[in-house]
């Protein structure tokens, strides 16, 4: 039989800064409740970068973490791609600063824009570099700190958004089986007619500042749940599966709302979804790997278990992975 190429999952690791901040918390700085951020996005807590805290060294943490589960070291990667909309400089991407922090000297390292769906495009690019024979081992690093991008007077994006990386170390090794192990299916999408629905009101080419976010969340919410199970059903029907062969669904951690009605309509049984917005908020392009750590760490996600990642953000972009892990 023919083999060929697949990217298998050997390590995740992730990093948070030390400062939790509560909805208590933004009680006192904003005119919200801790009732009202529970019952409309099920976040309790997020955590918030301290000033030396930034992309690269958070994104740098969740590597090593990764690559110490993976028993793997620095040396034995050829790729990094960081998924950020939040990097430490304009240029040059916050991977090649984390490839010098590793002090890897060979391959390639890059940055990828996708926003919330920052980690699912990173994902399937790694993939393709793999499977093209181009990479042997990747670092697939979603690492974000939005907090710099709140305007802190706006309670309406303010409670939503954290700060956190997540990492993961990809493989690629020879399969002999169609339903062997790795990265089984991706599909992206992206409309850009959504582009004011959720965006950054600044830019090096236009206001020449780091700007704000601002976002229609209402806007967001009614297109979220459509597009993500639309691009769940694509991704499963390329491999002719059903949600009932999916072990662990592991979200985009936006909304808790939005993620229950996403299972609810793909008939995912609740106890099967991760879900860590309630500790870590909206991480953006972080959110799915600190995810799959969560749950490799505590037990759930284990080797061969369809794992299926969805995610959903500015843009809009979405898109959906499927992975035996
Ligand atoms: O990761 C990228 C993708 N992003 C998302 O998926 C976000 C999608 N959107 C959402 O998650 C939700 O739309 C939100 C959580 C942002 C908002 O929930 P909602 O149920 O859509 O609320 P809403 O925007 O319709 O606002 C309801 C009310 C408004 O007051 P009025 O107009 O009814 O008087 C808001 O002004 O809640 C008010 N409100 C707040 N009240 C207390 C908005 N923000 C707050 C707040 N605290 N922080």
């Amino acid at each position: 039989m023919t083999k060929t190429l697949r990217s298998i999952v050997r390590g995740t690791g992730s990093s948070l800064p030390a400062q939790v901040v509560t909805n208590q918390d933004l009680e006192r700085r904003v005119d919200t409740s801790d009732e009202w951020i529970q019952q409309r996005t099920g976040i309790r807590q997020r955590h918030i970068a301290a000033k030396e805290e930034t992309t690269v060294s958070l994104g740098e943490a969740a590597a090593r973490n990764a690559l110490a589960q993976a028993g793997m070291t620095p040396d034995d990667i050829d790729l990094i791609i960081v998924a950020t909309a939040t990097p430490d400089n304009t240029f040059p991407a916050s991977a090649v600063h984390i490839q010098q922090r590793l002090g890897i000297t060979r391959g390639f390292a890059f940055d990828m824009q996708a926003v919330c769906s920052g980690f699912v495009y990173a994902l399937t690019t790694a993939d393709l570099y793999l499977r093209s024979g181009m990479a042997r081992r990747a670092l697939v690093i979603g690492a974000e700190t939005f907090s710099r991008l709140m305007d802190w007077t706006d309670r309406t994006t303010c409670v939503l958004f954290g700060d956190g990386a997540g990492a993961l170390v990809l493989e690629a090794v020879e399969a002999a089986e169609p339903d062997s192990r790795g990265v089984l299916v991706s599909k992206l999408r992206s409309d850009g007619a959504h582009s004011e629905k959720l965006y950054v009101d600044g830019g090096p080419s236009t206001t020449g500042t780091v700007g704000h976010l601002r976002m229609e969340g209402r806007e967001v919410f009614k297109h979220a749940v459509g597009m993500i199970t639309d691009v769940v059903y694509d991704s499963l029907g390329a491999l002719s599966m059903t949600a009932d062969d999916v072990d662990w669904f592991v979200p985009h951690q936006a909304n808790r709302r939005i993620i229950d009605a996403s299972a609810k309509k793909l008939g995912i049984d609740p106890d099967k979804v991760v879900v860590t917005v309630d500790r870590h908020g909206n991480t953006s392009a972080a959110s799915i790997p600190l995810a799959l750590d969560t749950a490799v760490r505590d037990g759930r996600i284990k080797a061969d278990d369809i794992v299926l990642l969805e995610a959903m953000g500015g843009g809009f972009t979405w898109g959906a992975v499927i992975v035996r892990w």
